[in-house]
Protein backbone atom coordinates (compact mmCIF):
# COMPACT_ATOMS: atom_id res chain seq x y z
CA UNK A 1 0.00 0.00 0.00
CA UNK A 2 1.33 3.21 -1.21
CA UNK A 3 1.10 5.89 2.09
CA UNK A 4 0.69 9.48 0.75
CA UNK A 5 2.08 11.81 3.77
CA UNK A 6 -0.19 14.94 3.45
CA UNK A 7 1.15 17.58 1.73
CA UNK A 8 0.61 20.85 3.97
CA UNK A 9 -0.60 23.76 2.94
CA UNK A 10 2.14 25.59 4.58
CA UNK A 11 4.28 23.45 2.59
CA UNK A 12 4.78 26.88 -0.01
CA UNK A 13 6.44 28.82 2.44
CA UNK A 14 9.50 27.01 1.75
CA UNK A 15 10.06 26.95 -1.63
CA UNK A 16 10.83 30.34 -2.17
CA UNK A 17 14.36 31.11 -3.73
CA UNK A 18 16.47 33.38 -1.10
CA UNK A 19 20.36 33.66 -0.49
CA UNK A 20 21.96 30.85 -0.25
CA UNK A 21 24.79 31.03 2.51
CA UNK A 22 28.33 30.45 1.76
CA UNK A 23 29.79 28.47 4.05
CA UNK A 24 27.27 25.50 3.07
CA UNK A 25 27.12 26.43 -1.33
CA UNK A 26 30.95 25.34 -0.75
CA UNK A 27 30.00 21.82 0.21
CA UNK A 28 27.16 20.72 -2.14
CA UNK A 29 27.72 19.64 -6.04
CA UNK A 30 27.51 22.54 -7.72
CA UNK A 31 23.49 23.38 -8.96
CA UNK A 32 22.40 19.76 -8.60
CA UNK A 33 21.77 19.20 -5.11
CA UNK A 34 19.01 16.64 -3.90
CA UNK A 35 18.29 13.85 -1.32
CA UNK A 36 21.33 11.86 -2.20
CA UNK A 37 23.74 14.35 -2.46
CA UNK A 38 26.64 13.62 0.78
CA UNK A 39 26.84 16.96 2.79
CA UNK A 40 29.73 17.38 5.36
CA UNK A 41 28.16 18.16 8.77
CA UNK A 42 31.18 19.36 10.84
CA UNK A 43 33.26 16.38 10.95
CA UNK A 44 30.93 13.87 9.69
CA UNK A 45 30.48 12.82 6.21
CA UNK A 46 26.85 12.14 5.45
CA UNK A 47 26.37 10.25 2.60
CA UNK A 48 23.09 11.83 1.82
CA UNK A 49 20.43 14.23 2.87
CA UNK A 50 18.04 11.49 4.30
CA UNK A 51 17.69 12.22 8.21
CA UNK A 52 16.18 9.99 10.24
CA UNK A 53 13.90 12.53 12.67
CA UNK A 54 14.11 11.71 16.12
CA UNK A 55 11.01 9.39 17.51
CA UNK A 56 9.74 8.66 20.69
CA UNK A 57 8.58 4.34 20.79
CA UNK A 58 8.60 3.90 24.30
CA UNK A 59 10.36 0.45 23.99
CA UNK A 60 13.07 0.78 26.83
CA UNK A 61 13.67 -2.03 29.11
CA UNK A 62 13.91 -2.03 32.98
CA UNK A 63 15.43 0.90 34.38
CA UNK A 64 15.00 3.05 30.61
CA UNK A 65 17.60 0.70 29.00
CA UNK A 66 17.80 0.41 25.09
CA UNK A 67 17.72 -2.90 24.78
CA UNK A 68 18.67 -5.31 21.95
CA UNK A 69 14.99 -4.70 20.07
CA UNK A 70 16.10 -0.86 19.80
CA UNK A 71 19.61 -1.98 18.63
CA UNK A 72 18.07 -3.47 15.76
CA UNK A 73 15.38 -1.18 15.23
CA UNK A 74 17.67 1.73 14.63
CA UNK A 75 20.94 -0.78 12.54
CA UNK A 76 17.81 -1.12 9.83
CA UNK A 77 17.46 2.47 9.59
CA UNK A 78 21.75 3.28 8.99
CA UNK A 79 21.55 4.13 5.97
CA UNK A 80 20.04 7.56 6.81
CA UNK A 81 22.45 10.19 6.03
CA UNK A 82 22.10 11.02 9.93
CA UNK A 83 20.04 8.62 12.45
CA UNK A 84 18.70 11.18 15.73
CA UNK A 85 17.35 9.33 18.05
CA UNK A 86 14.61 9.59 20.17
CA UNK A 87 14.10 11.36 23.06
CA UNK A 88 16.69 10.44 25.71
CA UNK A 89 16.01 11.71 29.40
CA UNK A 90 18.94 13.82 30.79
CA UNK A 91 17.75 12.90 34.51
CA UNK A 92 14.93 11.01 36.27
CA UNK A 93 13.30 14.32 36.95
CA UNK A 94 13.29 14.78 32.91
CA UNK A 95 11.24 11.94 32.22
CA UNK A 96 7.74 12.18 30.73
CA UNK A 97 6.42 8.61 29.28
CA UNK A 98 6.91 5.29 30.22
CA UNK A 99 9.19 3.45 28.68
CA UNK A 100 11.50 6.02 27.34
CA UNK A 101 15.37 5.60 27.58
CA UNK A 102 17.42 7.63 29.46
CA UNK A 103 21.06 8.80 29.38
CA UNK A 104 21.85 9.36 32.96
CA UNK A 105 23.14 5.93 34.60
CA UNK A 106 26.03 3.61 33.76
CA UNK A 107 23.14 0.80 32.55
CA UNK A 108 21.68 3.27 30.30
CA UNK A 109 25.22 4.28 28.80
CA UNK A 110 26.15 0.34 28.10
CA UNK A 111 22.50 -0.37 26.25
CA UNK A 112 23.15 3.02 23.99
CA UNK A 113 26.52 1.65 23.37
CA UNK A 114 24.80 -1.66 21.75
CA UNK A 115 22.92 0.91 19.58
CA UNK A 116 25.71 3.07 18.58
CA UNK A 117 27.89 0.09 17.98
CA UNK A 118 25.25 -1.88 15.39
CA UNK A 119 24.44 1.15 13.65
CA UNK A 120 27.86 1.74 12.90
CA UNK A 121 28.56 -2.25 11.76
CA UNK A 122 25.58 -1.14 9.81
CA UNK A 123 27.80 1.70 8.18
CA UNK A 124 25.35 4.77 10.15
CA UNK A 125 25.75 7.82 11.76
CA UNK A 126 23.77 8.20 15.16
CA UNK A 127 23.23 11.24 17.52
CA UNK A 128 21.34 11.07 20.74
CA UNK A 129 18.68 13.42 21.56
CA UNK A 130 18.63 14.75 25.07
CA UNK A 131 15.52 15.58 26.37
CA UNK A 132 13.96 17.04 29.65
CA UNK A 133 10.20 17.42 29.60
CA UNK A 134 9.63 19.79 32.23
CA UNK A 135 5.74 20.12 32.99
CA UNK A 136 4.74 17.37 30.51
CA UNK A 137 5.47 14.69 33.17
CA UNK A 138 3.13 13.13 35.83
CA UNK A 139 4.21 13.00 39.79
CA UNK A 140 3.92 8.71 39.39
CA UNK A 141 6.75 9.10 37.18
CA UNK A 142 9.04 11.37 39.41
CA UNK A 143 11.68 10.56 41.90
CA UNK A 144 10.21 10.32 45.18
CA UNK A 145 6.58 11.07 43.97
CA UNK A 146 7.13 14.94 43.01
CA UNK A 147 5.52 17.67 41.31
CA UNK A 148 6.66 17.86 37.86
CA UNK A 149 9.15 21.04 37.20
CA UNK A 150 8.29 23.86 35.06
CA UNK A 151 9.78 27.61 34.40
CA UNK A 152 6.38 28.61 36.23
CA UNK A 153 3.60 26.95 38.15
CA UNK A 154 1.10 27.05 35.24
CA UNK A 155 -0.69 23.58 34.09
CA UNK A 156 -0.67 21.75 30.95
CA UNK A 157 -4.48 21.56 29.66
CA UNK A 158 -4.87 17.89 28.84
CA UNK A 159 -4.28 14.78 29.81
CA UNK A 160 -1.19 12.47 30.42
CA UNK A 161 -0.48 9.43 29.67
CA UNK A 162 0.62 7.08 32.53
CA UNK A 163 1.64 3.81 33.72
CA UNK A 164 -1.92 3.65 35.49
CA UNK A 165 -3.42 5.02 32.04
CA UNK A 166 -4.37 8.78 30.98
CA UNK A 167 -4.21 11.21 33.68
CA UNK A 168 -5.01 14.85 34.11
CA UNK A 169 -1.57 17.23 34.21
CA UNK A 170 -0.92 18.53 37.64
CA UNK A 171 0.58 21.90 37.46
CA UNK A 172 4.01 21.56 38.32
CA UNK A 173 6.45 23.32 40.86
CA UNK A 174 8.32 26.28 39.57
CA UNK A 175 12.66 25.83 39.34
CA UNK A 176 14.17 27.97 41.96
CA UNK A 177 17.48 30.38 40.08
CA UNK A 178 19.65 28.24 42.00
CA UNK A 179 18.05 24.74 40.68
CA UNK A 180 18.49 25.22 36.89
CA UNK A 181 22.46 25.31 37.64
CA UNK A 182 21.68 21.26 38.18
CA UNK A 183 19.67 21.08 35.29
CA UNK A 184 22.44 22.43 32.91
CA UNK A 185 24.85 20.20 34.64
CA UNK A 186 22.51 17.38 33.66
CA UNK A 187 22.89 18.41 30.11
CA UNK A 188 26.29 18.12 30.65
CA UNK A 189 26.45 15.13 31.96
CA UNK A 190 24.14 13.50 29.73
CA UNK A 191 26.12 14.88 26.87
CA UNK A 192 29.42 13.00 28.38
CA UNK A 193 27.35 9.87 28.55
CA UNK A 194 26.42 10.39 25.43
CA UNK A 195 29.86 10.24 23.86
CA UNK A 196 30.94 7.39 26.18
CA UNK A 197 28.17 5.35 24.35
CA UNK A 198 29.78 6.14 21.50
CA UNK A 199 27.30 8.66 19.50
CA UNK A 200 28.64 10.78 16.92
CA UNK A 201 27.17 13.79 18.24
CA UNK A 202 23.90 15.10 20.25
CA UNK A 203 20.96 17.17 19.05
CA UNK A 204 20.13 19.25 21.85
CA UNK A 205 15.28 19.39 21.96
CA UNK A 206 14.89 22.12 22.58
CA UNK A 207 11.00 21.65 20.47
CA UNK A 208 7.50 20.30 21.16
CA UNK A 209 6.66 22.29 24.43
CA UNK A 210 9.59 20.45 26.94
CA UNK A 211 11.43 21.69 29.19
CA UNK A 212 13.44 24.66 26.86
CA UNK A 213 10.49 25.59 25.04
CA UNK A 214 8.95 26.02 28.10
CA UNK A 215 11.22 28.76 28.80
CA UNK A 216 11.35 30.26 25.40
CA UNK A 217 7.83 30.91 24.81
CA UNK A 218 5.84 33.70 27.01
CA UNK A 219 2.78 31.43 27.17
CA UNK A 220 4.22 29.23 29.81
CA UNK A 221 7.35 31.35 30.95
CA UNK A 222 6.42 33.76 33.59
CA UNK A 223 9.51 34.42 35.40
CA UNK A 224 10.82 37.33 37.10
CA UNK A 225 14.41 36.22 37.13
CA UNK A 226 17.16 36.44 34.76
CA UNK A 227 15.41 33.35 32.83
CA UNK A 228 12.07 35.23 32.38
CA UNK A 229 10.57 38.45 30.47
CA UNK A 230 12.65 39.32 27.64
CA UNK A 231 13.65 36.81 24.72
CA UNK A 232 17.21 37.00 25.62
CA UNK A 233 16.19 35.80 29.30
CA UNK A 234 13.93 33.18 28.43
CA UNK A 235 16.52 31.88 25.50
CA UNK A 236 19.28 31.97 28.47
CA UNK A 237 18.19 28.06 29.94
CA UNK A 238 18.60 27.07 25.85
CA UNK A 239 22.17 28.55 25.87
CA UNK A 240 23.73 27.38 29.25
CA UNK A 241 22.61 24.00 28.13
CA UNK A 242 23.63 24.07 24.75
CA UNK A 243 27.68 25.55 25.73
CA UNK A 244 26.93 22.62 28.17
CA UNK A 245 26.97 20.23 25.95
CA UNK A 246 29.30 22.30 23.60
CA UNK A 247 32.32 21.90 26.31
CA UNK A 248 31.60 18.20 25.75
CA UNK A 249 31.35 17.94 22.01
CA UNK A 250 32.91 20.80 20.34
CA UNK A 251 30.45 22.73 18.60
CA UNK A 252 30.69 21.29 15.48
CA UNK A 253 28.65 17.66 16.94
CA UNK A 254 26.01 19.37 18.46
CA UNK A 255 22.90 20.33 16.89
CA UNK A 256 19.56 22.30 18.03
CA UNK A 257 15.69 21.40 17.64
CA UNK A 258 13.26 24.19 17.51
CA UNK A 259 9.71 24.09 16.69
CA UNK A 260 8.75 27.68 16.67
CA UNK A 261 4.96 28.00 15.69
CA UNK A 262 3.93 23.53 17.22
CA UNK A 263 1.48 24.26 19.68
CA UNK A 264 2.11 20.76 21.39
CA UNK A 265 1.76 20.59 24.89
CA UNK A 266 -0.27 23.61 24.85
CA UNK A 267 2.20 26.12 24.28
CA UNK A 268 3.10 29.33 22.78
CA UNK A 269 4.35 32.43 21.83
CA UNK A 270 2.71 35.60 21.59
CA UNK A 271 5.41 36.92 19.43
CA UNK A 272 7.44 33.84 17.60
CA UNK A 273 9.37 35.64 15.20
CA UNK A 274 10.70 38.26 18.23
CA UNK A 275 11.41 34.90 20.26
CA UNK A 276 13.62 33.24 17.82
CA UNK A 277 15.30 35.75 16.12
CA UNK A 278 17.05 36.42 19.42
CA UNK A 279 17.70 32.56 20.35
CA UNK A 280 18.96 31.63 16.62
CA UNK A 281 20.97 34.80 16.73
CA UNK A 282 22.56 33.69 19.85
CA UNK A 283 23.14 30.18 18.80
CA UNK A 284 24.32 31.25 15.02
CA UNK A 285 27.39 32.53 16.94
CA UNK A 286 28.25 29.21 18.30
CA UNK A 287 29.15 27.44 14.98
CA UNK A 288 27.16 24.17 15.78
CA UNK A 289 26.44 21.25 13.36
CA UNK A 290 23.16 22.32 12.20
CA UNK A 291 19.84 24.09 13.32
CA UNK A 292 16.85 21.27 12.82
CA UNK A 293 13.67 23.39 12.43
CA UNK A 294 9.97 21.76 12.57
CA UNK A 295 8.51 24.23 10.09
CA UNK A 296 5.25 25.74 10.09
CA UNK A 297 1.90 23.22 9.27
CA UNK A 298 -1.52 24.34 8.50
CA UNK A 299 -3.23 24.63 12.20
CA UNK A 300 -0.01 26.61 13.75
CA UNK A 301 -1.08 29.93 14.59
CA UNK A 302 0.32 32.74 15.36
CA UNK A 303 -0.45 35.96 17.34
CA UNK A 304 1.68 38.21 16.34
CA UNK A 305 4.81 39.50 14.41
CA UNK A 306 5.80 37.67 11.31
CA UNK A 307 5.56 33.74 10.26
CA UNK A 308 8.59 31.79 11.39
CA UNK A 309 9.05 30.20 8.29
CA UNK A 310 12.43 28.23 6.94
CA UNK A 311 13.20 31.33 5.38
CA UNK A 312 12.93 33.21 7.86
CA UNK A 313 15.85 30.59 10.25
CA UNK A 314 17.84 30.95 7.08
CA UNK A 315 18.11 34.62 6.88
CA UNK A 316 19.70 34.02 10.38
CA UNK A 317 21.58 31.05 10.33
CA UNK A 318 24.93 30.85 8.12
CA UNK A 319 25.41 26.98 8.87
CA UNK A 320 23.81 23.77 8.20
CA UNK A 321 19.95 23.98 7.97
CA UNK A 322 17.54 20.97 8.53
CA UNK A 323 14.28 21.08 7.88
CA UNK A 324 11.47 19.05 9.22
CA UNK A 325 7.35 17.96 9.05
CA UNK A 326 5.29 16.91 6.57
CA UNK A 327 8.03 16.15 3.71
CA UNK A 328 7.49 13.74 1.18
CA UNK A 329 10.17 12.87 -1.83
CA UNK A 330 9.38 15.55 -3.89
CA UNK A 331 9.23 18.18 -1.81
CA UNK A 332 12.00 17.62 0.33
CA UNK A 333 13.89 17.62 -3.22
CA UNK A 334 12.38 21.26 -3.60
CA UNK A 335 13.35 22.42 0.04
CA UNK A 336 17.10 21.24 -1.18
CA UNK A 337 17.12 22.89 -4.51
CA UNK A 338 15.48 26.06 -3.58
CA UNK A 339 17.72 26.28 -0.52
CA UNK A 340 15.35 26.39 2.11
CA UNK A 341 17.10 23.12 3.89
CA UNK A 342 20.34 21.40 3.76
CA UNK A 343 18.85 18.18 5.65
CA UNK A 344 15.43 17.16 5.86
CA UNK A 345 14.36 14.85 8.92
CA UNK A 346 11.36 12.24 8.12
CA UNK A 347 9.51 10.94 10.72
CA UNK A 348 6.85 8.85 10.55
CA UNK A 349 7.73 8.13 6.93
CA UNK A 350 11.29 6.74 8.18
CA UNK A 351 9.20 4.63 11.24
CA UNK A 352 7.47 1.99 8.96
CA UNK A 353 10.29 2.09 6.26
CA UNK A 354 13.18 1.21 7.23
CA UNK A 355 15.14 1.40 4.03
CA UNK A 356 14.08 4.63 3.11
CA UNK A 357 16.56 6.11 1.14
CA UNK A 358 16.76 3.13 -1.24
CA UNK A 359 13.06 3.13 -1.30
CA UNK A 360 12.97 7.11 -2.58
CA UNK A 361 16.02 5.93 -4.80
CA UNK A 362 13.71 3.05 -6.36
CA UNK A 363 10.57 5.19 -6.68
CA UNK A 364 9.01 2.20 -4.75
CA UNK A 365 6.18 2.15 -2.76
CA UNK A 366 6.01 2.90 0.70
CA UNK A 367 4.89 1.11 4.03
CA UNK A 368 2.49 2.59 5.84
CA UNK A 369 3.10 3.67 9.36
CA UNK A 370 0.72 2.20 12.05
CA UNK A 371 -0.59 4.24 14.25
CA UNK A 372 -1.48 2.06 17.12
CA UNK A 373 1.68 0.42 17.46
CA UNK A 374 3.94 3.60 17.69
CA UNK A 375 4.15 4.00 21.44
CA UNK A 376 3.92 0.31 22.40
CA UNK A 377 3.65 -3.30 20.87
CA UNK A 378 7.04 -4.92 21.24
CA UNK A 379 8.80 -5.77 17.81
CA UNK A 380 5.28 -5.34 15.95
CA UNK A 381 5.23 -2.15 14.21
CA UNK A 382 9.02 -1.33 15.67
CA UNK A 383 11.69 -3.99 13.75
CA UNK A 384 8.96 -5.55 12.20
CA UNK A 385 8.31 -3.55 8.98
CA UNK A 386 9.76 -5.02 5.76
CA UNK A 387 12.62 -3.77 3.89
CA UNK A 388 12.28 -3.88 0.32
CA UNK A 389 14.32 -6.63 -0.06
CA UNK A 390 12.40 -8.94 2.94
CA UNK A 391 8.97 -7.81 1.03
CA UNK A 392 10.18 -9.63 -2.37
CA UNK A 393 10.58 -12.54 -0.06
CA UNK A 394 7.50 -12.08 1.30
CA UNK A 395 7.96 -9.90 4.16
CA UNK A 396 5.27 -8.52 6.69
C1 LIG B 1 5.97 8.30 17.10
C2 LIG B 1 6.57 9.68 17.13
C3 LIG B 1 7.39 10.03 18.17
C4 LIG B 1 8.02 11.29 18.19
N1 LIG B 1 8.92 11.59 19.19
C5 LIG B 1 9.68 12.71 19.10
C6 LIG B 1 10.79 12.90 19.96
O1 LIG B 1 11.13 12.07 20.82
N2 LIG B 1 11.50 14.06 19.82
C7 LIG B 1 11.16 15.01 18.90
O2 LIG B 1 11.83 16.04 18.81
N3 LIG B 1 10.13 14.82 18.04
C8 LIG B 1 9.42 13.69 18.10
N4 LIG B 1 8.43 13.44 17.17
C9 LIG B 1 8.20 14.41 16.09
C10 LIG B 1 8.99 14.00 14.85
O3 LIG B 1 10.38 14.14 15.06
C11 LIG B 1 8.58 14.86 13.64
O4 LIG B 1 8.75 16.21 14.00
C12 LIG B 1 7.14 14.61 13.22
O5 LIG B 1 6.90 13.22 13.06
C13 LIG B 1 6.85 15.32 11.90
O6 LIG B 1 7.69 14.82 10.87
P1 LIG B 1 7.09 13.86 9.74
O7 LIG B 1 5.99 14.63 9.08
O8 LIG B 1 8.23 13.58 8.79
O9 LIG B 1 6.57 12.62 10.41
C14 LIG B 1 7.77 12.21 17.16
C15 LIG B 1 6.90 11.86 16.12
C16 LIG B 1 6.33 10.60 16.08
C17 LIG B 1 5.47 10.21 14.91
Amino acid sequence: MRFNAQRPAAIFLCQLIFNYPATVQAMTRDGAVDLFSPLKLGPTQLPNRIVMAPMTRNRAEAGEVPGDLSAAYYAQRATAGLVITEGTQISQQGIGYPGTPGLHSSEQVAGWKKVTERVHDAGGRIFAQLWHVGRISHPSLQPGGGLPVAPSALKPAGEIFTLSGMRPFETPRALETDEIKTIVDQYRQAARHAHQAGFDGVELHAANGYLIDQFLRDKTNRRTDRYGGTALNRSRLLIEACDAITEVWGADRVGVRLSPTNPFNDISDSHPAATFAVAVTELAARGLAYLHVVRPQAGHTIESGTLPDMRFFRSLWSGVLMANCGFDFDSANAALRDRSADLVSFGALFLANPDLPARFRANAALNAPDVATFYEGGARGYTDYPSLASASEGGR
